[in-house]
């Protein structure tokens, strides 16, 4: 099939690669010449595992190239799929891109005498495809939707660090349309997703789907951290020891006759500093934005963010409560990223927790493999000493800060470093027995829990 993807960001370009590996003629769309430069000599603009080998692969074998001209990229096209962003502006998502595009598409399918699908993949609040981006096409386009094209939802659920395996392997497919032409259109776009499963329903529905799976990650984390602040004001109780007993719940983890199966969820039922990037915080705050003008009340969604954004503070607390005077220390921060294997810092709770110490008067050097280039366009005007080697930034500490799970930091405990200043966890990633001060999320003691979990390896 021959498709046009709008937009080269993470979503764009991994669908776009991905569609063209499993065989599809593609071409996406960007107005930055530079971008359309870069992607066509291979280069990725992304940072994301395996992509470079598929977009040089998929150019070579001429199944895939950008370009600026949406004209000659849409002639003769089947679909074309919107991926712009979506960014939230503080009170709601901010829709102008994604209206700048539907306007342009619209006034292409003028001239398309075959029928042409619009894929929405952008994230937006249910409704907005069929009251805004419906309306503005058949605007630009002068056709009624389904005489001569259609209109569909399809979200994506791609995890940065694991977006091309996501894209490749995905666990659901979901697709909102109203007409059967455009629902036997966009299966035959995933035609090549044998036995994946594919959920068809109506576009709202495709929409809500999206807001129900980031929230309820979301929520899961708030809900671990809550627990972890009931665990850290009792010295006898570790939220680990707790979240294990969870864990155990057999409706969490099956217990299969070939053993206990330990779903990915897991992972999220964890206490930490909060969670970040560029979806989990703007799609909560998108659909309680979307609730209140809708009228509606939503404490569980606010209670989710109030928590996130507290949680920072509970770190912040357990830096001062153990160092007594920030003024003049420094400190060692381990990780910037808002997760590991990624350079992506939005939303990273690094940036609050390191403006929070610079005013309150530490001097900071700050270690991480991928994201320091763009911290530092952060925090351009402040003395942070940055490096991407992890020794440089032990020397002359007085506490260690760990805020992001990178796997080169799980063995600090043999840094001499490491026994002589308090290693403070916010992501519960070290031992905390092999450390002589250690502090971590949910666990508020040098006394150990007297629960003792066997843990099978
Ligand atoms: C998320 C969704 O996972 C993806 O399906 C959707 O399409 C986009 O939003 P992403 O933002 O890349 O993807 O990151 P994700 O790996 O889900 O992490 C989000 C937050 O959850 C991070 O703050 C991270 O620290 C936290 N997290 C992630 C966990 O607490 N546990 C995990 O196992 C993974």
């Amino acid at each position: 099939m021959k498709v046009v993807v709008f937009g080269t960001g993470y979503v764009g370009l991994v669908s776009g690669v991905c569609l063209a590996e499993v065989g599809h003629d593609v071409t996406c769309i960007d107005i930055n010449k530079s971008i359309v430069k870069s992607l066509n000599r291979g280069i990725s603009t992304i940072s994301e595992s395996k992509i470079s080998t598929l977009l040089l692969k998929n150019i070579k074998n001429n199944r895939f190239k950008v370009t600026g001209n949406q004209q000659e990229a849409m002639q003769n096209a089947q679909v074309s799929i919107i991926a712009v962003g979506t960014p939230f502006d503080g009170h709601k998502i901010d829709l102008s891109y994604i209206e700048k595009v539907a306007k342009s598409i619209g006034s292409e399918l003028k001239n398309h005498s075959s029928y042409h699908v619009v894929c929405v993949k952008s994230t937006i609040v249910p409704g907005t495809t069929d009251n805004i981006i419906k309306p503005i096409i058949e605007k630009s386009s002068g056709k009624k939707c389904d005489e001569a094209w259609g209109l569909a939802m399809n979200p994506e659920f791609l995890a940065e660090g694991t977006a091309i395996n996501d894209f490749m392997h995905p666990d659901r497919i979901v697709i909102g349309a109203e007409f059967p032409r455009t629902f036997n259109i966009m299966k035959e776009l995933y035609s090549p997703f044998k036995n994946s499963l594919v959920l068809s329903t109506n576009i709202a529905t495709a929409e809500m789907i999206k807001y129900a799976s980031n929230t309820f990650l979301a929520s899961i984390i708030s809900f671990s951290n809550e627990i972890a602040s009931l665990c850290d004001v009792n010295n006898k109780i570790d939220i680990l020891d707790v979240m294990s007993g969870v864990h155990a719940d057999k409706r969490l983890s099956p217990i299969l006759k070939t053993g206990r199966v330990k779903p990915g969820l897991l992972s999220f039922l964890h206490p930490g500093v909060g969670f970040g990037g560029s979806c989990f915080p703007k799609d909560v705050k998108s659909i309680i934005s979307y609730a209140s003008e809708m009228k509606l009340k939503v404490p569980l969604l606010k209670a989710v963010i109030n928590v996130n954004d507290n949680q920072v503070q509970v770190l912040i607390r357990k830096i001062v409560d153990n160092l007594q005077i920030i003024k003049g220390q420094k400190i060692t921060i381990l990780g910037l990223a808002f997760k590991p294997g990624t350079d992506d810092i939005r939303e990273s709770p690094s940036i609050k927790i390191i403006k929070a110490l610079l005013s309150l008067g530490a001097k900071i050097q700050a270690h991480d493999p991928k994201a320091i280039k763009k911290m530092k366009g952060i925090f351009s005007n402040e003395k942070i000493y940055f490096s991407e080697v992890l020794d440089d930034v032990l020397e002359k500490t007085s506490a260690i800060v760990l805020l992001t799970a990178w796997p080169e930091y799980k063995d600090l405990h043999f840094k001499s470093i490491a026994q002589k200043v308090p290693v403070i966890d916010g992501r519960r990633f070290l031992e905390k027995k092999n450390f002589k001060h250690y502090v971590g999320i949910g666990y508020n003691s040098s006394k150990s829990s007297n629960f003792k979990i066997q843990r099978k390896k």
